[in-house]
Parts: C-alpha cells; sequence; structure tokens
C-alpha cells in the first residue's frame, strides 16, 4: 500500500516537473499575451488559420481543437442571452435550461441617465452570457435615431451621440468584466430596417463623425470593446462588414481598435472585400447554413475554401490572414482562455432585481396634469387597467433580440400585485393589436385572439373605465413585424390598432385618465390636450409589471428622461422633411438605393432647434412627483485657454415634498463660428438623489472636445476661439441658466 502511494507521488511530482518545462508559450499564463498570440500562430496550419475566421454553425466558430484553443460561442444579444438554436438553423434546439433573465431595452437604459445604471445592466446580463459560457454577446447596439419610424431603435441609445457614448462605455466594461466579449453594434450608419441589405449612405465626413461615430468611438476606445460588429448597409458602395473607410482607416487606423470584427449574420459578399478590407469573423452567410454546400456549407463561405483557394493559387498572401487570426486569438486571451474569470450566473435574485431597477430608473413621466399620479392607495377603491399591452408579453419578438425568459410579470399582473386588496383591479381588452406571440419557436402561450368589433371593444372599456377612480390606458407598440421589429420598419408614427380613438374615448369617460405607452420609439398622440398623465415605459423585460406598478403608486419617483425627440409629426424629423428616407433605388440594374442623409448633423433636438418647431415631448424630457429648482449657473472662469478647463457650477433644489432624482443636463452652445452649428450640443449630464428641500451643487468641466466640431477639410476636430455660452437645463428645451465665456 505504501509503496503504491509512494509512487503515486512521485508520478504526480514528475507529471508536474514535465508539464512545467514543457508549457508551450501560448499556454504559459506568466507570458505576455501578445508573445502567447505569436506562438499559437506559428503553431497553426493555413488550414487551421482559415477555419479560424468563419463559422462553423449558426452562432459559432471553431478554435483549433489539436491545440487546444476552444470554440468561439456567439449570443444575441443586447437585453438577455437569446435561447439556443439548432446548430445549422435558427429554430430552437430545445433546451430547458437556457431560461434567461430579459433586461429592459437599450432605450430605456438611455432613458435612465445613469451610468451606474449602464454598469449594473453590463455586469449583470455578462454573468448571465458567462454562465451560459459565451465568448461574445452581440450587443449593445448604438446606432443613432434618426427617423422614429426604425424598427430597430429599441435596440439603440437614442438621438445623442454624447449621451449614448457615455452610456454605452460602462455597459461594454460590465459585461467584459466576465471575461465575455461585448460586441458593438451595427457598425455604422444602419438607422433604419427597410432596405437593410441594400441601402448605401451617402454622408458627409462632418455628419458621419460628429453624429454617428462618437458613441462607437467611445465604445472602442473608452470601453475597450473587444468586438464589433459590422452592418448590413454599405458605405461609399461597399458594404460595412468589408469597408475599407469604416473598418480599416477609421476603426483600426484612427482609433486604434485591437478586437475583432464580426460580421452581421449574412453581411458578408465579396471573398476578396472580406479579405483586405478590415473583416475578421464571417458569420450567418446564407442563412439557413445548409445550402450552397456540397458536405459543409460553411466550407463555401466567403473566407472559407474561396479563401484557402486564392492563397493556395498565389492570388492572395496571408498577411491579412494572420492579421485576422491575431485579433481572433487576442479575444481567445481576453476570454474562453483566461483561466481567471468568474463562472457568471443566471437568473440569480440579483439579475432580476437589477433588471427592476434599470427599469424603475428610465421609466419616464411625460406629463401629470393635476397630479392624477401617483395613485392614492387609500383613496381608490376600484382601477381600471385598459389595453393590450396590459397583457401581452413582449420579450418575445422584435427579431434577434427575442428571448426565452424564465418569467415575464405583465403590466396587469404587476398593478394588481402591488394594489392587493386595497382597491378593485378590471381589465379590459379596449383594441386587438397583434395576438400571435411566438418568434423562431419561442411561444408566449398566451391565446390572444379576440374576434369581437372595435366599437364592442370600446364600448366595453367605457363601461369599465366610467365609474373608476383611475383609468389606466396600457398600450403603444408592440414587438410584430412594423411595430418594433427587426427587418421591417414602421409604417407610421402613430398608434395603430385604432387606439387612438379608444384613448380619446376614454378620456372622455374619465377624467383621472393614465396613458402607459408602451414602445421603443417615438409615437404621436393626437389625444395629448384631453389626456392628463402620460407614461413612457418602453420594453422593460421580465420585471416589467412590478416597474410599472412601483411607479404609477408612487414606491419609486419617476426619473427618467427621453435619449430622444417625440415630434409632433413626422414632417417634424429631419430625414422625412428633406426627403431622402428610405432612400432612392439606383437605376442601374443593381439592387442597390441611395439614400442621402440630407439633414446633414441636424438630427433630432439639433433638428427641432434649427427647424424652431415645437416638439410633443423633447429630447431630455421627463417630470418628477417631486419639483427642482435651479439656482444660477455660474464658472470659474470668463475666458479659458486651448488647454484649460473650465468649471460649471449650478445650484440645484429639492423644491417638493419627496425625494427623487434630477437629471441635470448641460449643453453648449456656440456663439458664432465658420460651418453652421447645431444650436447647442450636450455635453454633460449628472442624475443627482435629492431629499426633500435638499440643494446640491452639480459641477460640470468643460474641456476644447466639448466645443469642437469636426472640420471635413482638415479631417479634424477644431475648437474655434470666440464666445460660447453653457447651457444648464432640464431638458432640450427648458432652459434654467445659461453662463457666457469665452475661448481664446
Ligand atoms: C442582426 C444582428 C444579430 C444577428 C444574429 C442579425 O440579423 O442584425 O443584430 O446579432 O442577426 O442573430
Amino acid at each position: 500500500m505504501k509503496k503504491i502511494i509512494l509512487s503515486g507521488i512521485l508520478l504526480l511530482a514528475l507529471g508536474c516537473m514535465t508539464q512545467a518545462q514543457t508549457v508551450p508559450v501560448y499556454l504559459d499564463e506568466t507570458k505576455p499575451v501578445e508573445e502567447r498570440i505569436e506562438d499559437a500562430l506559428g503553431r497553426m496550419t493555413l488550414e487551421e488559420k482559415v477555419a479560424i475566421t468563419h463559422a462553423q454553425s449558426k452562432f459559432c466558430s471553431p478554435g483549433v481543437a489539436r491545440l487546444g484553443i476552444p470554440e468561439f460561442w456567439m449570443t444575441d444579444g443586447p437585453h438577455g442571452i437569446r435561447p439556443e438554436v439548432l446548430w445549422d438553423e435558427w429554430d430552437q434546439a430545445g433546451w430547458t435550461n437556457d431560461s434567461c433573465v430579459a433586461f429592459p431595452t437599450l432605450t430605456c437604459l438611455a432613458a435612465t441617465w445613469d451610468p451606474k445604471v449602464a454598469l449594473l445592466y453590463g455586469k449583470s446580463i455578462g454573468e448571465e452570457a458567462r454562465y451560459r459560457n459565451k465568448t461574445v454577446l452581440l450587443g449593445p447596439g448604438v446606432n443613432i435615431y434618426r427617423s422614429p419610424l426604425n424598427g430597430r431603435n429599441f435596440e439603440y441609445m437614442g438621438e445623442d451621440p454624447y449621451l449614448s457614448g457615455k452610456m454605452v462605455v460602462p455597459y461594454i466594461q460590465g459585461v467584459q468584466q466576465n471575461g465575455v466579449a461585448a460586441c458593438v453594434k451595427h457598425f455604422a450608419l444602419n438607422n433604419q430596417e427597410v432596405n437593410r441589405h441594400t441601402t448605401n449612405v451617402i454622408i458627409d465626413d462632418r455628419t458621419l463623425y460628429e453624429i454617428y461615430l462618437p458613441a462607437f468611438k467611445a465604445a472602442v476606445q473608452e470601453g475597450k470593446a473587444w468586438s464589433i460588429m459590422g452592418s448590413y448597409n454599405l458605405y461609399k458602395d461597399q458594404h460595412c462588414c468589408h469597408n475599407q473607410y469604416l473598418l480599416n482607416d477609421i476603426l483600426r487606423e484612427e482609433w486604434g481598435f485591437d478586437g475583432v470584427v464580426i460580421s452581421d449574420w449574412g453581411g458578408v459578399h465579396d471573398t476578396q472585400q472580406a479579405i483586405t478590407n478590415g473583416l475578421d469573423m464571417e458569420f450567418g452567410s446564407w442563412t439557413n447554413g445548409l445550402s450552397n454546400g456540397a458536405s459543409n456549407a460553411y466550407d463555401n463561405y466567403y473566407l472559407a475554401d474561396p479563401y484557402l483557394k486564392l492563397i493556395k493559387e498565389g492570388k492572395v498572401g496571408t498577411k491579412e490572414l494572420d492579421d485576422k487570426v491575431r485579433r481572433i486569438l487576442r479575444l481567445a486571451y481576453r476570454t474562453n482562455m483566461d483561466r481567471n474569470r468568474p463562472y457568471g450566473a443566471l437568473c440569480s435574485e440579483a439579475h432580476f432585481a437589477a433588471a427592476r431597477h434599470i427599469g424603475e430608473e428610465g421609466i419616464v413621466l411625460l406629463q401629470n396634469n393635476n397630479n392624477v399620479l401617483p395613485i392614492d392607495l387609500n383613496k381608490a377603491k376600484k382601477i381600471a387597467v385598459i389595453g393590450e399591452n396590459a397583457i401581452k408579453m413582449m420579450t418575445v419578438g422584435g427579431g434577434s433580440s427575442s428571448l426565452k425568459v424564465k418569467y415575464e410579470i405583465s403590466p396587469l399582473d404587476g398593478i394588481k400585485k402591488r394594489v392587493g386588496d386595497k382597491a378593485e383591479v378590471v381589465y379590459a381588452r379596449g383594441y386587438v393589436g397583434d395576438p400571435s406571440g411566438e418568434y423562431n419557436g419561442v411561444k408566449s402561450g398566451q391565446d390572444l385572439e379576440d374576434s369581437r368589433s372595435p366599437e364592442e371593444l370600446i364600448a366595453e372599456a367605457v363601461a369599465v373605465a366610467k365609474d373608476a377612480d383611475y383609468v389606466i390606458f396600457i398600450g403603444g407598440l408592440n414587438k410584430s413585424a412594423h411595430q418594433d421589429c427587426e427587418d421591417a420598419d414602421r409604417k407610421e408614427i402613430g398608434l395603430s390598432y385604432g387606439q387612438d380613438k379608444v384613448i380619446a374615448s376614454l378620456a372622455q369617460a374619465n377624467k383621472n385618465l393614465i396613458v402607459v405607452n408602451i414602445s421603443g420609439n417615438a409615437i404621436t398622440m393626437p389625444w395629448v390636450k384631453e389626456v392628463p398623465t402620460i407614461v413612457q415605459a418602453w420594453y422593460l423585460g421580465t420585471e416589467a409589471g412590478s416597474a410599472i406598478a412601483s411607479v404609477l403608486v408612487g414606491d419609486v419617483n419617476p426619473s427618467g428622461k427621453l435619449p430622444f425627440t417625440f415630434p409632433a409629426s413626422l414632417q417634424d424629423v429631419g430625414a422625412h422633411k428633406l426627403g431622402e428616407y428610405p432612400g432612392t433605388p439606383r437605376n442601374d440594374g443593381s439592387n442597390i438605393v441611395d439614400e442621402k442623409y440630407n439633414e446633414g448633423i441636424f438630427v433630432g433636438y439639433r433638428w427641432a432647434d434649427k427647424e424652431k418647431t415645437k416638439p410633443l415631448f423633447p429630447f431630455g424630457h421627463g417630470l418628477s412627483y417631486t419639483t427642482f429648482t435651479y439656482g444660477k449657473a455660474v464658472a470659474d472662469k470668463k475666458v479659458m485657454g486651448a488647454d484649460d478647463v473650465l468649471t460649471v457650477t449650478v445650484p440645484v433644489t429639492n423644491s417638493g415634498s419627496r425625494e427623487g432624482s434630477e437629471v441635470v443636463q448641460l449643453y453648449i452652445s456656440d456663439l458664432k463660428s465658420s460651418l453652421p452649428r447645431s444650436i447647442k450640443e450636450l455635453k454633460g449630464f449628472c442624475k443627482v438623489k435629492l431629499a426633500p428641500g435638499e440643494t446640491k451643487e452639480v459641477t460640470f468641466t468643460i474641456a476644447k472636445e466639448a466645443l469642437s466640431f469636426f472640420d471635413d477639410t482638415l479631417h479634424e476636430w477644431v475648437a474655434e476661439p470666440g464666445k460660447f455660452e453653457a447651457i444648464i437645463a432640464a431638458s432640450a428645451t427648458d432652459i434654467k441658466s445659461k453662463v457666457s465665456f469665452e475661448l481664446k
């Protein structure tokens, strides 16, 4: 017995010694990553290198099995971890352990105006991705909100480059703390779904650099994103998944990106361009994955056998290939091959709490005449809830961000639970929108079919509403095609399914009407003057109902602010007023649709300011159950040099009777410049929590960057000497105080 133990110890010791002596550099954690990459690269065959640059299934690409470099697993999406699909299909794999927490969609996150909340979001979703053993999370998205018709606006962070940039950075950091790569998407100029594969965006450099690129740049340089996804559309006649200008010139050269460019699924169209124009990993070509292949469709990918053939025939070299492989190996060391990364967690209590908190922080109180909200549960005896969105599951649908959730609390259930036996809660449908509830095989399990006529539904709703103490209409958009959904744009900016009529009828029936709009997009509200109280509630995911209920009854004091303008009409949007949306088909036999961004830098509030139009609700707007009073803003100097930092301070007081948070906004106005500029641009914001009567000083620092514009003839940012104004505001139209200063 003794002998056996001793020889065991001896073997173990020998084993350790042998391992220590022979561990190859690429596996040696004591060696710098770049050295390990070179070592791994040197060991790979040409075939292994080519194989690692493209998918081997719908969501996965091979590592190097021979060397013990694991596969790369990608997952949607920005709001929760997508359920597993079959190897070669979009359809469900039918797992029973892949339900997730659905976090609120990114418009809601942006509406919190709180980078701490973005960090919590990223950390939580990153933990879910890690637990499910994913290498790359396909999100977040920061395409700028250019038109309220874009079906995917709900997945993005609004119309302002500064706000999206500030919110995307902590999201990425939170995700990547888990050893999971964030994949920022869709780079770039993917601002609509209609013709998304064929639109060629024509845009001046100034608009590109000032409006559409800053959030991506922040993601890369400050967030240090490990991957980025090319978009479907074209820019300068090249698809953005292999685009010399965006990927090589800007992303890699100007911004110094050292991560991986991943194609959008089916976004690659050309082997030569895919080789030379900055793409690293090809996914989703021929979306069912099965056609175009005698034995293995993936061998026919643009970066598969066609690439190998060109190399073997000596028609292209291996310089680009080695660069791609280096980047992919770097991704491996940052993720799968980092043995110190945490294990993550799925559907933890903390994640449900985070989802609820993010929702509560992002809900926006748009209007609250007569202080209808918060609901007074000591007085209310009957609360009428009307509308399809009070009961419809919103986590299933919308496209690639569709989820299979562990649970989803509907607004009606959330309200019922919170109200308890304090009042009777009655429900009426009001209208029938889209009763379907299935996406790629995930079924909501709800039967929402209702064959009653619109008149019958309205009559029932009005009867229920008439004698109620409060009427809560919960409607808006949904995740069906032509609503807030991938692959198509909305057909109208107004509400569908006859909802305007239902709301107008309810407004006549009861003075205490609250409209809760669930959407990721602006809508028009022909009834805005008849309805006292309006709440913007986004798609809030798993905890939707709890978050909405806590705001309605006042457990939570709303503090969200709009991350995009609600225009009074589509004609008040630059992209529509100037008539290029959704582009003009070319007459040359190609399928390309050219679209000029004629409105230039004037997107969202920049357009409203320039045209002096009055939005329905402005960018940055959001009310509270308390009130805030702003004092006078003061600057620490009147004149600043090019390398100085100017400080602006403003006291903000909670002048009401309950605790609340206010998002204080700083806009900069360049009073005279050689190029046309927006009247003002957001350059700072700060969410402050204040007890009743409490005053806090909010301080902003302004450096030259905040004063600069992008001069496209010089191809650089320029801060022109002259007079500026720092504007302190509670929204883009609610200006509280201004300070003038001069840049020398
Ligand atoms: C979407 C991407 C998504 C990918 C994978 C594409 O259709 O545009 O956002 O990550 O599919 O599902």
